[in-house]
């Protein structure tokens, strides 16, 4: 029986693997020029981890993790992203005590169980950033211009910027209050998941996508228009750098986030073109993540992107992200003597970085000619017992037709002159 691979998953095949390593390879360099290292994390992590860090009334961590007990009956879960793992490795090795702020970058594998569809997935690639050890609302800038940036280097100028403030741990005591006042007269008519929402945690309340509570939610007092003095200021430092770098964006007052850890200066970067949803990158500021997970009180501000939804995006607009690329050399042989002249000749040519191509299916001569012609193969020479003894052999350019004759024992050297 052929086994399928698990719903929400798939496979990466080779021309698309070269999109996700030029996406990679861009956002690197993007991420350098912006000051920032790369960083791994285990793909698993103790589950307390996300249910403290991420928040245990989420959606992510109540209904959606991958969690299981090892064989040392510890609660694992495949990471539902990857902020808490940073932070995680942030306290543990002491990054506290490196010069701050601390900027990293990563690029890897989350996994949610999620009902799957257009742009979502149930194991998906993340690339993003944290920023841990600065306070100042430029950093938040700073970021979301990198995130602009990065669009930039792909070709995409025009997605939907949107930005709001979830306040500070002070403005959010009161807001929470005013949030709960608001809903005090419907809590009847919540869900399941709202009612308990009420108690423990009220700001995800407005974060529900059951169709009665978001009707509820939509009256709700904003976050915006609660909050304190410091939080006000920081907000509009952030809209004065954006409009400082022409980065357009729009304030959406009814942008919360689904994970409990922001605080203050929130933004995704919306489409219409990768599915129900439409964010593509979401990220913003989580004051008190360090402290809550254990670290001492650290400012820290990040994002992430799905490279699924935006492989798609690029799609959509027909820009192409695959660099084919294809051999300079194909070497044709006849005979073993051949065969083992053919592989010394490719050998030192690919030792200088040159792509070249042998059989090594035992194919006939035509049946060679034939896949040469298919790899799109830029030279063809022909090694056989003849043009082994008369150390003579023809190079044939594929593109015009045009042979010439060489010696064997030149190939490599013409080869490198003319790799171009
Ligand atoms: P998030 O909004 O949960 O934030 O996910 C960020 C991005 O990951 C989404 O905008 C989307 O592009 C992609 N994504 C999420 N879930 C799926 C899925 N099931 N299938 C495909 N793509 C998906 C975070 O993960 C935060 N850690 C971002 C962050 C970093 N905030 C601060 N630092």
């Amino acid at each position: 029986m052929k086994l399928a691979v698990p719903k929400g998953t798939k496979d990466v095949l080779s021309i698309e693997m070269e999109k996700y390593r030029q996406i990679e390879n861009i956002f690197s360099n993007v991420c350098k020029n912006y000051g920032y290292g790369e960083i791994t994390t285990p793909v698993f992590e103790f589950t307390e981890l996300f249910k403290r860090g991420v928040g245990e009334t989420t959606d992510v961590v109540s209904k959606e993790m991958y969690t299981f007990l090892d064989k040392g009956n510890r609660s694992l879960t495949l990471r539902p992203e990857g902020t808490a793992g940073v932070v995680r490795s942030y306290i543990n090795n002491g990054m506290t005590s490196l010069v701050q702020p601390v900027k990293l970058y990563y690029m890897g594998k989350m996994y949610r169980y999620e009902n799957v569809q257009k742009g979502r997935y149930r194991e998906f690639t993340q690339i993003g950033l944290e920023a841990f050890g600065s306070s100042k609302a430029s950093i938040d800038v700073e970021i979301i211009s990198l995130v602009n940036m990065f669009f930039e280097k792909l070709g995409i100028s025009d997605l939907q910027l949107m930005i709001n403030s979830i306040g500070c741990k002070t403005c959010r005591l009161e807001y929470n209050k005013k949030l709960k006042n608001y809903y005090e007269e419907y809590i009847s008519g919540l869900c399941s998941d709202c009612k308990i929402r009420y108690t423990k945690n009220p700001l995800r309340l407005l974060d529900c996508k059951v169709e009665n509570c978001q009707k509820v939610a939509k009256n709700a007092p904003l976050f915006m228009d609660n909050l304190c003095g410091e939080c006000l200021n920081d907000f509009s430092t952030v809209k004065q750098g954006l409009d400082n770098l022409e980065i357009d964006f729009t304030i959406n007052k009814t942008l919360v986030r689904g994970l409990d850890y922001y605080t203050k200066t929130v933004f995704e970067f919306i489409s219409d073109n990768v599915g129900t949803q439409g964010t593509i990158c979401a990220g913003g500021r989580y004051d008190d993540l360090v402290e809550l997970l254990g670290g001492k009180q650290t400012p820290g501000i990040g994002f992430a992107m799905g490279v699924e939804r935006l492989l798609m995006e690029l799609e959509s607009r027909e820009i192409n992200m695959t660099n084919e690329v294809y051999p300079v050399l194909y070497i044709a042989t006849l005979g073993e003597k051949a065969y083992s002249i053919a592989s010394k000749i490719a050998y030192e040519l690919r030792k200088q970085n040159i792509y070249v191509d042998i059989d090594v299916s035992g194919r006939g001569l035509k049946a060679q000619m034939k896949y040469a012609n298919k790899k799109n193969v830029k030279y063809v020479v022909v090694i056989g017992e003849n043009e082994i003894a008369s150390n003579k052999c023809k190079i044939k350019i594929m593109e015009t037709g045009v042979e010439k004759q060489i010696n064997v024992d030149a190939i490599s050297e013409i080869i490198i002159e003319n790799k171009a």
